[in-house]
């Protein structure tokens, strides 16, 4: 049975395997120290689908003045069964569970496929903008 769980430092080579199946890992962002540090004081900020402690998806929630759910990745060979489904619920559960009255995604503007998903799940379109960041030297 697949169970939606809080993230257990543990889990971190199958969250990163995962997140790199999806394209969605970068190492200044998602590496192990910056998970746990995240975890530390609001330890259901990311969430994990398991079954039989195995990890087949992942998903961060950033409970702020602008909330929002990302890095939503399931592994390939357990897509489409409904996994992302069940996170993203639960992330919005968590988030309302916090007092937030709505969430946020970002999604990449030409991802048209993925932009239907999110729509079927209740997202609207909001206004397209480019992505900029700066790194700390
Ligand atoms: C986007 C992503 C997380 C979706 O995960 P997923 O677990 O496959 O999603 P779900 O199973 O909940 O839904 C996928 C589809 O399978 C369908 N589905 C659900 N249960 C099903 C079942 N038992 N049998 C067949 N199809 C099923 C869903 O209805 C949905 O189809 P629809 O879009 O036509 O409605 C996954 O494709 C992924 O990891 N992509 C790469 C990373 C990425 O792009 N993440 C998003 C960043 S913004």
């Amino acid at each position: 049975m697949i169970q939606i769980r809080n993230y257990r430092p543990t889990d971190f080579s199958q969250v990163e395997d995962i997140l790199k199946l999806g394209g969605l890992f970068y190492e200044q962002i998602d590496n192990a120290r910056a998970l746990e540090k995240k975890i530390e004081h609001n330890p259901d900020t990311i969430i994990v689908a398991v079954e039989n402690e195995r990890v087949l998806g992942t998903e961060v929630i950033v409970p702020d003045f602008f909330p929002f759910i990302f890095r939503l990745a399931v592994h390939p060979a357990f897509r489409k069964k409904g996994v992302g489904r069940q996170l993203m619920q639960r992330g919005e559960e968590i988030l309302r569970s916090k007092g937030y009255e709505h969430v946020n995604i970002l999604v990449a503007s030409n991802d048209l496929e993925l932009q239907e998903y999110y729509q079927k799940q209740g997202y609207e379109k909001g206004n397209t903008y480019t992505w900029m960041y700066k790194e700390f030297k």
